[in-house]
C-alpha cells in the first residue's frame, strides 16, 4: 500500500526535536520557526511535558467518557484559571476543525437558528460546517456546500452591521479568527471584534473566537480576542494545546447550557491527551510564555521592520508575517535548504514565522543573521546576473 499523496512535502526526515531545533536523519540541525503549523508551543520533547506523558502511559492512556475522568476537571481548572475564563466550561475533542465543527453546532443547538457568518480569507478546518466557513473554495467538496454561510470581507465593519440588519433573525453564529494564520496573518482590528459582540448581544447570536492557531498564548495574550477587551461566546483551540499530542477543545460562556447527548466524541478528553494538556499549561505558567511569546515577539517584529527588503510586517506575539517580493520569491526556500530554518508560508508571497512561544532571543538572533544573510546573497546574486 501507499500513502495517498495530499501533501507537498519537502525531501528531509526529521528524526529528532528538542526546543526550537529539529535534526533530520544525518544530523543536520534545523532552527524551527515555524513549529510544525503553529503546534509546538512549549518546545519540543519538553521534558516535562515528556514525563508526564510518560507517567501517565504507566497508569492508563485511554477509557472513554462514560467515566469519571478527573483529569478532565483538572485541565477545565487550571484552563480557566490561565486563560482567565475560570467561569467558562470546556467541552474537549482532537482537532481543530473538530473544535470549529463543534462550536458552530452547539451555537445553532443554542439560538436554533441556522446562518453563520465569516470572512474573507479564514480558514477554520475540514470538516462539513468548517470547511465550508472556509474561503477557499478549492477545499469544499460538492457534499459540503451550504446555503448556511454568508461570507464577508474581513474587518468591513458596515459591511457587518448591514447584514445583521437584513438577517440578524437567521444568524445563528459569527466565525472569526483574531488574527487570520492560513489567509496570511491579517489582523482583526478591536473595533470590528467589538462590534461582532454587540451585534451578536443584539441578535442573540454566538461570538465564536476560532482561536486554534492564534490562541493559546502565542499572540502574548491567551486568546489573541483579549487584546480587543471582548469575551467571545465560544473559543476554539487545538494546536499548542498539546504542544503536538493531538487534542482540541471548546471553551464556553456559561449562559450557553448542555444536554446530555449535545455533543460527544471517543477519543476526546482521553487521559494521555489531558495529561498532555495540562504539561503544556503547567510550562506556559512555570516558564511565563505567555509574556515571554509578546517580549520575544515585539523585539522580532521591530527587527524584520528595519529590513527594507521585505514588505508589511505584521503580527503579534510569536504569530508574525511578511510579505516577500516577487524577486525574493525563493526566500522561505533558501532559508530552508542554504540556512537550514523551517518557516511558515501562506499563499501567494508571505512567510509566516510560528516559533515555540519558548525561542530564545539568541535563537531569534540567529533566524534575523541568516535572514539577513540570505537576502544579501540573493541580490548579490540577482546583481551578478544583470
Ligand atoms: C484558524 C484555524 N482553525 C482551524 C484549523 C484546523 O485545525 P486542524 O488542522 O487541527 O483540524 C486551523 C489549521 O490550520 C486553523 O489555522
Amino acid at each position: 500500500m501507499k500513502l495517498f499523496d495530499v501533501y507537498p512535502v519537502n525531501n528531509i526526515t526529521i528524526t529528532k526535536a528538542q526546543g526550537s531545533y529539529v535534526w533530520d536523519e544525518n544530523g543536520v540541525q534545523y532552527l524551527d520557526m515555524y513549529g510544525g503549523h503553529a503546534v509546538i508551543s512549549i518546545g519540543h520533547t519538553h521534558p516535562h511535558w515528556v514525563k508526564r506523558i510518560e507517567d501517565q502511559l504507566e497508569k492508563i492512556a485511554f477509557y472513554s467518557n462514560s467515566i469519571n475522568i478527573p483529569l478532565q476537571v483538572e485541565l477545565a481548572e487550571k484552563l480557566g484559571k490561565v486563560s482567565g475564563k475560570e467561569d467558562y466550561q470546556l467541552f474537549l475533542c482532537n482537532s481543530g476543525a473538530e473544535a470549529n465543527e463543534n462550536a458552530l453546532k452547539l451555537a445553532s443547538f443554542h439560538n436554533g437558528k441556522k446562518k453563520i457568518v465569516a470572512f474573507s480569507k479564514s480558514f477554520h478546518g475540514r470538516t462539513s460546517l468548517a470547511v465550508a466557513a472556509t474561503d477557499n473554495k478549492n477545499i469544499v467538496a460538492p457534499v459540503n456546500e451550504t446555503d448556511n454561510i454568508i461570507f464577508l470581507p474581513f474587518n468591513d465593519e458596515a459591511a457587518l452591521q448591514e447584514c445583521f440588519e437584513k438577517n440578524g433573525k437567521q444568524i445563528s453564529s459569527v466565525i472569526v479568527e483574531g488574527i487570520q494564520g492560513v489567509g496570511g496573518i491579517n489582523i482583526a482590528n478591536d473595533s470590528f471584534l467589538k462590534l461582532i459582540r454587540t451585534l451578536c448581544d443584539k441578535y442573540n447570536a454566538v461570538y465564536i473566537a476560532d482561536s486554534v492557531q492564534c490562541g493559546y498564548g502565542r499572540s502574548g495574550q491567551f486568546f489573541s480576542h483579549d487584546y480587543a477587551g471582548v469575551n467571545a461566546d465560544v473559543y476554539t483551540m487545538a494546536k499548542g494545546m498539546g504542544n503536538g499530542f493531538p487534542i482540541g477543545g471548546i471553551l464556553i460562556a456559561p449562559h450557553i447550557k448542555p444536554k446530555h447527548g449535545m455533543l460527544g466524541t471517543t477519543f476526546g478528553g482521553n487521559h494521555l491527551a489531558c495529561a498532555a494538556a495540562l504539561a503544556v499549561l503547567e510550562v506556559i505558567e512555570e516558564e511565563n510564555l505567555i509574556s515571554m511569546a509578546k517580549q520575544r515577539g515585539m523585539y522580532l517584529i521591530n527587527k524584520l521592520k528595519s529590513i527594507d527588503a521585505i514588505k508589511n510586517v505584521r503580527g503579534k506575539g510569536l504569530m508574525i508575517g511578511f510579505d516577500v517580493p516577487e524577486e525574493l520569491k525563493d526566500l522561505k526556500k533558501k532559508l530552508l535548504f542554504d540556512h537550514f530554518i523551517f518557516t511558515g508560508e501562506a499563499k501567494p508571497n508571505v512567510i509566516r514565522l510560528l516559533p515555540s512561544l519558548a525561542i530564545t532571543r539568541k535563537q531569534v538572533d540567529e533566524f534575523l543573521d541568516a535572514l539577513n544573510d540570505t537576502i544579501a546573497a540573493m541580490k548579490e546574486e540577482q546583481k551578478v546576473e544583470a
